[in-house]
């Protein structure tokens, strides 16, 4: 039986451990997923016991992506350009990071949501890990300009010149603004602020949308209502994170197991699921 965890603080209202179960039976694949509560100052020690304990890897959330990434020698490049990990393998020969929050983005954006980002104008709200994670993939997409907006400003322009060289690449105009005036009428808006955890306002206007933009929230559940509502007074598509939460772990069970589960049903059936909790 192979052993995988969920790994953060807070981990106790994670949708992971279900995710992965489905994924695991859909596949016919032999492995456990648990949530694994970490100490704010013992994250590596908690998860070193785990991975002596036999463990085979795990999914890390808030705050310790950057600690994640930090532990493992070896790393992909999308995990490497967000200098953050989300998903780790402890591979015999020293642990591997790897970062698949972006990618779900953008499989979330481009496949579920139908909206391809090639040629398109996209707004990321934030220069935070979320952020961090986002980019790369999304300038993969070849969107034509890419603005990052964030309260502090050096925090965006920091993660604009990181990305400087894959926007190249791309063809990709990537700007670093600050929130008041980071532009209008995007095709699509990201909110990777803390604003919706912490139930703070909008921190841009209305105007950064038009009506048919994609206005995406990496939120779901009550903490996402404020920004798919104010979406969708301006006409705006509102989509919440649960799509992104789903095609991440799709991508981890990928790097783990090496084997592509089919995310479609299970997006639905967590849908149903938090729909009949939710109050
Ligand atoms: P995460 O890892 O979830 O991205 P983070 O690294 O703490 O968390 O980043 C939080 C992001 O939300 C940052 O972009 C932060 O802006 P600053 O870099 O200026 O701190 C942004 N943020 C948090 N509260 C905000 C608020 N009330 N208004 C606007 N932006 C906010």
């Amino acid at each position: 039986m192979h052993r995988y965890v969920i790994a953060g603080n807070p981990v106790a209202h994670s949708q992971s451990p279900f995710i992965q179960a489905r994924f695991a039976e859909q596949t016919g694949q032999s492995l456990t997923y648990d949530r694994l509560l970490c100490p704010l100052d013992a994250f590596a020690a908690t998860l070193q016991a785990f991975a002596e304990g036999g463990g085979a890897g795990c999914n890390v959330t808030v705050p310790f992506k950057f600690e994640a990434f930090a532990l493992a020698p070896r790393a992909s490049e999308r995990a490497t350009l967000a200098q953050a990990a989300n998903v780790l393998r402890f591979d015999a020969g020293g642990w591997y990071a790897d970062n698949t929050d972006g990618i779900g983005l953008v499989r979330d954006i481009e496949r579920n949501a139908g909206v391809p980002l090639a040629g398109t104008r996209v707004l990321v709200i934030g220069a935070g890990g979320a952020s961090a994670g986002a980019l790369g993939p999304l300038l993969k997409a070849r969107p034509a300009e890419l603005v990052v907006a964030n309260r502090t400003v050096d925090k965006a322009q920091v993660l604009v010149d990181r990305h400087a060289a894959v926007a190249a690449a791309s063809g990709t105009r990537l700007l670093a603004r600050g929130l008041a005036h980071c532009g209008e009428a995007f095709d699509v808006v990201i909110n990777a602020t803390a604003t919706s955890m912490q139930g703070a306002a909008i921190p841009v206007a209305p105007h950064v949308l038009r009506p048919g933009s994609l206005a995406l929230d990496m939120m779901y559940g009550p903490a996402a209502r404020g920004f798919l509502d104010w979406a969708a007074a301006v006409g705006a598509t509102g989509r919440d994170g649960l799509g992104m939460l789903v095609e991440q772990a799709g991508e981890a069970f990928q790097v783990w197991r090496g084997v592509v589960p089919d995310t479609a049903p299970v997006l639905t059936e967590l849908r149903n699921r938090l729909a009949g909790t939710a109050k």
